[in-house]
């Protein structure tokens, strides 16, 4: 059955007779931990947690298995990991991340769902050129958006700035010296209309364009950068929280037949 993934630590042997297709990945091995424990799955059990990569294999009410993963910090790690997803059989991602808003009426605690991004990524132009379009799956994310606007929840659809850093690339004041060609970036990301920035979901579109599987980003809205850089805190586990009851309610609506081809 062949060996376990070199980076996430377990292979197709422990993913057992009904292997997932769908895979919920997110940055932080703890928000894993914490989504891979919610109650609304009927079953769970860890898969490996190997270089800060916690994987487990839950299981929803109807019996299908859904994989719940790290991607790590930023596109390079996050490509490790949809790689090794796909030979592993996985063919829908989900990323559910934070970010930071760019527009003013965008709120810290809010949704930002993204139907395609401005990819600025170095790990992206190792698998498509510059100019291929890193666009959602546009089924995963209307279903996204629709079960978001069921709950009643503050979510915005739309184009997101994915970049490769959270410090200069992000604009952030702290910089000990920013690059000309970045000073005013974020201004001018808000009259493109760009919703906010995140660091990962621009490789992960293009590789679902290339390599042909469904790919998704919600993320919950963290910072809002039109006003500072600061992250408020007090707001990840209530935002993160609607990111999965968005998830569960996509995932348990019985008229949606899922993403991709
Ligand atoms: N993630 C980012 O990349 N930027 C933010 O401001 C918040 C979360």
């Amino acid at each position: 059955m062949g060996a376990p993934c070199y980076h996430l630590g377990f292979g197709r042997e422990d993913l057992g007779e009904h292997p997932p297709v769908l895979a919920l990945i997110c940055g932080d091995p703890a928000r894993a931990d914490r989504l891979a424990g919610d109650r609304r799955w009927v079953e769970h059990r860890s898969l490996a947690a190997h270089r800060g990569l916690h994987s487990h294999l839950c299981r929803l009410p109807d019996g299908r298995p859904v994989l719940v993963g790290t991607h790590g910090m930023g596109a390079p790690s996050l490509s490790i990991v949809v790689n090794e997803l796909i030979s592993l059989g996985i063919r829908q991602i989900i990323r559910m991340g934070t970010c930071g808003a760019i527009q003013e009426h965008i709120h810290a605690g809010d949704l930002v769902i993204s139907s395609g991004a401005l990819c600025r990524q170095g790990a992206a132009l190792d698998i498509a050129p510059r100019d291929y379009p890193a666009v959602a799956d546009p089924f995963f994310t209307t279903a996204l958006y629709r079960a978001a606007l069921s709950l009643e929840l503050p979510v915005h659809l739309g184009i997101t700035a994915s970049v490769d850093t959270f410090f200069e690339g992000q604009e952030r004041s702290e910089v000990p010296h920013l690059l000309r060609r970045l000073r005013g970036i974020t201004a001018e990301y808000r009259d493109l209309r760009l919703l906010s920035y995140e660091m990962e979901c621009g490789t992960l579109f293009k590789m679902g364009g290339v390599y042909g599987f469904a790919a998704a980003c919600i993320c919950a809205v963290i910072a809002e950068r039109m006003s500072g850089d600061e992250v408020f805190r007090q707001t990840i586990t209530g935002a993160e929280d609607r990111a999965m009851d968005v998830v569960f309610r996509m995932l348990t609506d019985t008229t949606w037949a899922g993403g991709g081809d």
